[in-house]
């Protein structure tokens, strides 16, 4: 199993408070990693330390071995970072064509463009609808492609299924499952861990900016403990109370 990402003892945030603390954590090739846990547990800003978003960060971020230490978000992405925010991760007012055409990093733009088209066929047929005039889970797939283009080696999502249907968040789950089919590792935040575990590797458990427990994605599941508290019961839709 070779790591793709590794954090050592990570501590990072936005003042002088750190908001995570003495992080320790890894993804590897092809898997499927979520980060579950409280509202403001620091999952977000987590997942910013990793794009190198954060002014204060100690500790070591590692990819692929080299560390990434005061590189900039644009050589992460380089390097096969891929980064779907939360919120704001398409341009409203250009077209679906025009998102897939500005990205930055990528080597053969028409070919990505054709790839992405024919990977989200659903883009193929809105591609000149301004993505403020798409759905929910259509931007989704449009921000997924606009992190594909550059072929990262390593896709770290924030809450994908964030304000979408039931129905649409099975779109983009869908979505998600193929990327280690295609060579990427995932590194995700989800609100509805339950749903997310079900088809994730291994999962980590953020509560005050602290791993509380890191195992498989199965045992997670099994562990009532842990439902009870940051996953949701089996039956019961987990999402924010
Ligand atoms: N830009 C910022 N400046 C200062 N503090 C921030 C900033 N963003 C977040 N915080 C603080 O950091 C803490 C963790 O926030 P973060 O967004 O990482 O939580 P989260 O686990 O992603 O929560 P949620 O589930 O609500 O998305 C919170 O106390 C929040 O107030
Ligand atoms: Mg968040």
């Amino acid at each position: 199993m070779k790591k793709i990402l590794t954090l050592e003892n990570v501590c990072a945030g936005y003042g002088d408070v750190p908001i995570v603390n003495g992080i320790d954590m890894f993804v590897a090739e092809k898997e499927i990693v979520t980060i579950a846990g409280t509202n403001g547990a620091g999952k977000s800003t987590l997942i910013k330390a990793v794009m190198g978003l954060l002014p204060k960060l100690t500790g070591r971020i590692e990819l692929n071995g080299a560390s990434l230490q005061d590189q900039p978000v644009r050589r992460r992405v380089f390097q096969g970072i891929g980064y779907v925010p939360q919120v704001n991760n398409v341009f409203g007012t250009l077209t679906v064509m025009e998102n897939l055409q500005v990205v930055e990093a990528v080597d053969d733009r028409k070919a990505m463009i054709d790839r992405m088209l024919s990977l989200f066929p659903v883009l193929a047929e809105r591609r000149r609808t301004q993505a403020e005039n798409l759905s929910g889970g259509e931007r989704q797939q449009l921000a997924f492609a606009r992190a594909l283009m550059s072929k990262p080696s390593l896709m770290l999502l924030d809450e994908p299924s964030a304000a979408l249907s039931p129905a649409l968040t099975e779109q983009v789950f869908d979505e998600v499952k193929k990327l280690p089919r295609l060579g990427v590792a995932v590194l995700m935040v989800e609100q509805r861990a339950r749903q997310a575990l079900e088809f994730s590797d291994r999962g980590y458990i953020l509560d005050s900016g602290r791993i509380v427990l890191a195992d498989a994605a199965q045992s997670l599941l099994q562990n009532q403990e842990m439902a009870d508290l940051y996953i949701g019961r089996s039956g019961a839709r987990s999402g924010r109370s």
